[in-house]
């Protein structure tokens, strides 16, 4: 999309119907079928979902942790259209979930982020980065990796270029698509020394074919 202000305007309009669609692909059952056998989750930590939307990320990564009987510490979250936010905000009211910090903000100015609003043990961003300007990806990547504690880990979830995603995602929901030269070649230079791609588990292998899962950690 040319500017930030399409896609606000997109989302805004289409915050209904994308809420219908990914609860029509099973997408937040996937996301949390994921976490719940990750080895990135464990007590104390403190999460920030990057471009939430409508919450899918959030409230996966909310309910694996409750499946397991771990406490996190923070789960904030931000995303760059309000009527998303506002959706999300309604959804995790009506459960009476309380731990959850939302803002408005945008991936590529986190300076506007609230006062301590860093040091993240996990930071995780699903089908977002696909919306930033393809030659600013890179520099995206390293405004997360930013706010990261040192010991801490970005993971994304992002959409792959295939005969699938072409008119589903790419077309429809106007995503960029990518491939793992191109991703790998961006995580390199936003400095991350080791990311790698992960596989989705069973329970989650209907989204293998639309996403890439990279887990990347701020150092080595
Ligand atoms: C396809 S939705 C994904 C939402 C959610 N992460 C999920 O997985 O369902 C894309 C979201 O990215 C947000 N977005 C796009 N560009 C952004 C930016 N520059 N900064 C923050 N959020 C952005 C949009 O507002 C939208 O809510």
């Amino acid at each position: 999309m040319a500017s930030t202000s399409d896609v606000i305007q997109f989302f805004t309009a289409q915050h209904g119907v994308y809420d219908r669609f990914i609860q029509f692909v099973g997408y937040e059952r996937g996301l949390r079928k994921f976490f719940e056998q990750s080895c990135l989750l464990r007590s104390g930590l403190r999460v920030l979902d990057a471009g939430c939307g409508t919450g899918a990320v959030t409230i996966a990564l909310h309910d694996a942790l409750g499946r397991r009987g771990i406490a996190p510490a923070a789960l904030d979250a931000f995303d760059l259209t309000p009527a998303m936010l506002h959706r999300f905000h309604d959804k995790f009211e009506s459960r009476g979930i309380q731990m959850i910090t939302t803002t408005q903000a945008d991936v590529l100015q986190l300076e506007k982020l609230p006062h301590g609003w860093n040091d993240y043990d996990l930071i995780v961003s699903a089908s977002m980065l696909e919306y930033i300007p393809r030659e600013r990806l890179a520099e995206a990547l390293a405004a997360l990796r930013g706010r990261l504690a040192d010991s801490g880990c970005l993971l994304v979830f992002i959409t792959k270029r295939n005969w699938f995603t072409r008119p589903l995602v790419g077309w429809w929901w106007r995503s960029n698509l990518y491939d793992k030269t191109e991703l790998m070649a961006a995580f390199k230079q936003a400095g991350f020394p080791q990311a790698e791609f992960r596989a989705f588990p069973a329970g989650a292998s209907h989204l293998a074919t639309w996403g890439h899962i990279i887990e990347a950690p701020k150092n080595s």
